[in-house]
């Protein structure tokens, strides 16, 4: 498994990997735009060559929202996503990040257990925020700040 940034090369495969993941896949471009935010941190994993996850981050101070995460339907239950999200959240505090923010659908189980291993609490709800089935979202936070 190599787990590489995120180019311009990678986006048909991404989306794909997105379109597969979410009743709600971002709009086509939006990865595109990530690649030249200067806050966002884009990271993929391939296997034998084959591009099989990604995620998206944005880093503003110390604080880092987790803004998309995806590993193909049959490359899933391998250890990929938990990998990738911990590598990038590795990236993330060697550049200053301390709180680390998401948002789940309250349905999502398997993602829901992702994130409570990793230490992530369940810190609000957003009432009907998923426009296509009008499900609540969970707003995580996992704190790596001294105090905490
Ligand atoms: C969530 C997701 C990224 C996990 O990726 P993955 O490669 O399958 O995850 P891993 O194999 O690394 O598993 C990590 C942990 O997640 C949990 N998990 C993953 N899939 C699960 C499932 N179907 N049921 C229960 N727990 C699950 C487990 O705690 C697992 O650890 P374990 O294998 O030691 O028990 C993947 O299911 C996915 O792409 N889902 C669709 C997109 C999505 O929901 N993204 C998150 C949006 S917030």
């Amino acid at each position: 498994m190599l787990i590489r940034p995120m180019t311009m090369a990678d986006l048909p495969i991404v989306i794909e990997l997105d379109e597969l993941s979410f009743s709600q896949p971002w709009p086509s471009d939006a990865f595109a735009m990530e690649l030249f935010n200067p806050n966002a941190r884009c990271l993929v994993v391939e296997v034998e060559a084959r591009v099989v996850a990604s995620i998206v981050l944005w880093l503003v101070l110390d604080e880092t929202h987790i803004a998309t995460i995806a590993v193909h339907p049959d490359f899933r239950r391998q250890g990929i996503g938990k990998a990738l999200l911990k590598a990038s959240m590795d990236a993330a505090y060697a550049e200053g990040a301390r709180l680390y923010h998401l948002e789940v659908r309250a349905g999502n189980a398997a993602a829901q257990k992702m994130y409570a291993d990793f230490g992530y609490e369940i810190v609000g709800r957003r009432p009907k925020y998923y426009q296509d089935n009008g499900e609540d979202a969970l707003l995580l936070t996992l704190d790596l700040t001294e105090a905490a």
